[in-house]
């Protein structure tokens, strides 16, 4: 008899354990009053086309403060608002830093936070930027007072490689616990050296008092020429987990400041265009959610939108072992790479074999070809599921060559995934609500992202939408179930 219950209860174990959770979506609408109006739309370069302006958010690692960034409608200032994490609704005093242009990325701590942004340097200042073109900086706040403030480009960083400054602020801020380091990686043009006037990227790195610190095998002054998205992540020490697409063809991880180099890997062959890459990592506005590390591992999940690649040719102006290619898709679908580590890919690299196909190693997680997909975002639940994000036009036009896609909005899916890259169930599937700031781990193992509370458009150019500003601002979580 024991021996049957035993078994019994071996068999219900082992049932138990074969059962995948599944997902369950939770929203908070106008849970978090602004003092200040915000604009949530941003118009996407070249095409004019909407994309959701980012609002970076983030959580204290002990769980009890959420802040979340947003630039002022004005276009200058951008103001930091304490979020209560479990009620998504306001708490303390906002924090206003003057003359920032975009808020660019955001770390919270337990005492405060730190931004990264941008802001224009007094022409009288020796080696600034011409015309007030803003230089990225990071703020560092805690208990409401600025602690310090680093700049990251601009006079006196990196000047003998050329000097930067952001007039658009495409990045990421990252924080390291184990290494005691902020990291940012952001677009940059140059404005003096080599390469003045071009589109390039900087990683930098500045520890906990505010000092820059430069390091061999991971700062970067110019990495990826005409950089059209952003995906960081950090590691237990430098360098720090990265990646970047750029607009010669493909998209690497190139940890250790490879640039755009084949010492990196190589994770997709994209069509490209001058300065497009098909918006895979969410073009303007977008680079941010794009690589994410599992809890209490060494792996990482990266998320991007992709035309697929065929018909390799050797891309003349990188030279021999650098490939350029045509779409297989006229709409985008959505595809993740896991990698073992911060440097290394899980299953094999993207073809430089000119003549070859170039998209046999993508992992998709949309098959059917018709639809298009943008604005994907992933964020991890635990050490075993992560959850991607993306937006879908049915029916779509795609009238540029690597860009974006316009059309009637047919919703935003929540896929959840596992380690293995594989996806479990079928998408979640929400017409009101959609991705447009940072995706954040809660406490509760929850999964969390703000978002404007609006009728979103796809088919319209920005400028035509006539969206309103709003001074309400929305989450959305997604759990397991
Ligand atoms: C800040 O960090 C730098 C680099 O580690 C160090 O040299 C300096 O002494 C530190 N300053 C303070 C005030 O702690
Ligand atoms: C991208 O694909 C288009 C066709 O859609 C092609 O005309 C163009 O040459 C391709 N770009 C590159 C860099 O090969
Ligand atoms: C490649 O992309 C372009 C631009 O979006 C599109 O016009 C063309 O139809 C696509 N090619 C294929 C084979 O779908
Ligand atoms: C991660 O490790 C910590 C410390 O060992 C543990 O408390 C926590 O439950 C772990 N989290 C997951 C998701 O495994």
């Amino acid at each position: 008899m024991a021996a049957r219950i035993l078994s019994l209860i071996a068999s219900t174990a082992a049932l138990v354990a074969a059962v995948e959770p599944s997902l369950k979506l939770k929203t908070f609408v106008d849970s978090l009053e602004l003092g200040s109006s915000f604009n949530p739309v941003m118009e996407a370069y070249w095409t004019g086309l909407p994309h959701h302006r980012r609002t970076p958010f983030a959580v204290s690692p002990d769980g009890k403060t959420g802040y979340l960034a947003y630039l002022d409608s004005s276009g200058t200032g951008v103001h930091v608002q304490q979020v209560d994490p479990s009620t998504m609704a306001a708490t303390g005093t906002a924090v206003t830093i003057e003359n920032v242009k975009e808020a660019g990325g955001l770390v919270a701590h337990n005492d405060g936070f730190a931004l990264l942004g941008n802001e224009p340097i007094a022409t009288t200042v020796a080696n600034a930027p011409p015309s007030g073109t803003p230089v990225p900086a990071i703020y560092r706040y805690s208990n409401g007072e600025q602690q310090w403030k680093t700049f990251v480009a601009g006079p006196g960083v990196h000047e003998e490689d050329g000097l930067s400054m952001a007039p658009d602020m495409n990045g990421d801020l990252v924080w390291s616990e184990e290494a005691e380091l902020y990291g940012a990686y952001f677009v940059v043009t140059d404005y003096s050296g080599d390469a003045t006037g071009h589109f390039g990227d900087s990683i930098q790195y500045v520890n906990s008092n505010g000092t820059l610190e430069v390091i061999d095998g991971a700062s970067s002054s110019w990495g990826c020429s005409h950089n059209t998205g952003i995906a960081f992540e950090a590691a237990d020490e430098a360098p720090f987990a990265s990646i970047c697409a750029e607009d010669q063809g493909a998209i690497w991880l190139n940890t250790g400041a490879t640039g755009m180099m084949n010492n990196g890997v190589k994770v997709s062959n994209e069509n490209t265009t001058n300065g497009a890459g098909g918006e895979s990592l969410g073009g303007m506005s977008g680079s941010y959610s794009g690589l994410a590390r599992f809890v209490n591992s060494s792996s990482y999940i990266f998320t991007w939108v992709s035309r697929g690649a065929v018909d390799l040719t050797e891309n003349t102006w990188m030279g021999e072992g650098y490939t350029a290619s045509q779409n297989r898709t006229n709409g985008r679908r959505v595809a993740m790479a896991m990698f073992t580590d911060k440097s290394t890919k899980a299953t094999a690299q993207a073809s430089s074999t000119v003549g070859a196909s170039g998209d046999d190693q993508v992992n998709w997680i949309t098959t059917e070809i018709g639809a298009d997909r943008s604005n994907a975002h992933v964020a991890v639940f635990d050490d075993q599921y992560a959850l991607i994000s993306y937006e879908e036009i049915a029916e779509p036009s795609c009238d540029f060559i690597a860009m974006g896609c316009s059309g009637t909005f047919t919703g935003s899916y929540f896929q959840l995934v596992n380690t293995a890259g594989q996806k479990i169930g079928e998408p979640v599937k929400s017409e009101n609500t959609y991705v447009a700031g940072d995706m954040v781990t809660r406490d509760d193992g929850s999964i969390c992202w703000p978002y404007v509370n609006m009728e979103w458009r796809l088919d319209v150019p920005a400028l035509s939408l006539n969206v309103a500003e709003t001074q309400k601002m929305s989450f959305a979580c997604m759990s397991l179930a």
